[in-house]
């Protein structure tokens, strides 16, 4: 496997495989930030066929709660390994350790993701890889339904913070 940085070309490949569910996490969006310098956004490749994400976000969660127990902290956001027959054969690990690289190469400190809180694999996972809880924050977010109506969700989660020093 592969995990590459975005490119321009992906998108529409990513938008056919794994369509986007929220509207500031559609894969557009993910992207747009990148080229703005405000995330890079990873992706795992497995025989020519992208199969998930991973945007890290330099500018940190956007949650205040999160902005102001964890300020500069940056965070793992749209974690995904897809189709599900692939998960738990370490593809969602070797992302995570992919983020903590590139933080490492910037000089950061620390690194950061959000879990919700009835997510408890994943939250397990995170354990494992030595991600500590901090804060609880509800997180905010938006998706369009197939009549293009917008609907919000707010879903409560834990900021998890592993020092990378
Ligand atoms: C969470 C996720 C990214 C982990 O990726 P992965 O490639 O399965 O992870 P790894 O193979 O490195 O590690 C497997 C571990 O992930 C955790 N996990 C969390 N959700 C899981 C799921 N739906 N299926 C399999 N493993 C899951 C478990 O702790 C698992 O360990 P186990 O197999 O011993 O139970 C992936 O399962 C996924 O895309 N889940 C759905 C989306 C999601 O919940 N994203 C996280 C948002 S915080």
């Amino acid at each position: 496997m592969d995990i590459t940085v975005s490119r321009a070309e992906d998108i529409a490949v990513l938008e056919r495989r794994m369509p986007s569910s929220s509207v500031e996490g559609c894969h557009a969006a993910r992207f747009a930030r990148q080229e703005a310098g405000r995330s890079t956004y990873l992706i795992p490749w497995l025989d020519g066929r992208p199969v998930g994400h991973a945007e890290v976000r330099w500018t940190g969660c956007e949650a205040a709660e999160v902005r102001l127990a964890q300020p500069g902290c940056p965070e793992i956001n749209g974690l995904l390994v897809w189709p599900e027959s692939l998960r738990s054969q370490g593809v969602g690990t070797s992302l995570v350790r992919a983020a903590e690289r590139l933080a490492r190469e910037r000089g950061v400190g620390a690194m950061g993701l959000g879990v919700g809180d009835d997510n408890r694999r994943a939250a397990a996972l995170y354990a494992r890889l030595g991600y500590r809880p901090t804060v609880a924050y509800v997180d905010r977010w938006a998706y369009l339904d197939s009549d293009g109506v917008r609907h919000e969700r707010a879903d409560l989660c834990t900021f998890l913070v592993k020092e990378l020093r």
